[in-house]
């Protein structure tokens, strides 16, 4: 039975038109792929390890190629669970909204405990740095405030999109599939007619993804 990882990253949950967007998207996914297994991550409520303590001190020691203390091996461990939960999935859904044009800090922060050496990626001399999440399909469902797309002259701004696929094809993704919700800070019908395009491509994305 597929396994939908859906990664939740913006807190505004009724208001959020990321959400909305996936909502529609996970509800039509669900319709066409009956036995599949949609699993929801909201980043606002996860306990997300912090990165600083025997957990950085975890993370030195193996790209030192030291052995952990007893403290680090135990803090790793979180880190571990989290980047299990996140390999255990075939495809990948993940809503975020831009934020100082790039994107929510808690998105940042899980990406930062899941990019590990030898879970999500390997470096070896010989054939440098190569992505271990391989062979998954992912869609990126973003929502802006302003317009950054071809043509605006604000495309230079836009390191939500620009920061998330460099991110997931560093860690192995090439399947990268974008639902992008802009202006949703303009006039209301901007906004309506926005929502209205991201949800036509919702839907049809679900059938076939
Ligand atoms: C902290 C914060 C920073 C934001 N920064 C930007 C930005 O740099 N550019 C932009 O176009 N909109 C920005 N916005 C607006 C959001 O991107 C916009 O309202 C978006 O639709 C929110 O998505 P959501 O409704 O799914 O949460 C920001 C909003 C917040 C709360």
């Amino acid at each position: 039975m597929p396994k939908i990882l859906y990664i939740e990253s913006s807190p505004r949950k009724k208001r959020s038109s990321s959400i909305a967007v996936a909502d529609i998207f996970l509800k039509e996914y669900e319709k066409k792929h009956k036995s599949d297994e949609i699993k929801k991550i909201d980043l606002w409520e996860k306990q997300i390890p912090t990165f600083d303590g025997d957990v950085i001190d975890a993370k030195y020691a193996i790209m030192h190629g030291q052995s952990h203390t007893e403290a680090q091996r135990k803090a790793w461990r979180q880190v571990e669970e989290t980047i299990a939960e996140f390999k255990n999935a075939d495809k990948y859904v993940i809503s975020l909204p831009m934020w100082n044009f790039s994107i929510p800090y808690v998105l940042k922060h899980y990406i930062d405990v899941i990019v590990q050496p030898s879970y999500t990626f390997s470096f070896s001399p010989t054939e440098g740095y190569k992505g271990l999440v391989t062979g998954k399909p992912i869609v990126l469902i973003y929502s802006r405030g302003g317009a950054y797309g071809s043509g605006t002259g604000a495309e230079g701004l836009d390191l939500q999109r620009t920061y998330m696929e460099t991110i997931l094809k560093f860690i192995g993704f090439t399947n990268i599939k974008s639902i992008i919700i802009e202006p949703t800070l303009g006039k209301p019908e901007e906004k309506d007619l926005a929502v209205e395009k991201a949800t036509k491509e919702a839907l049809s994305l679900a059938a076939s993804f």
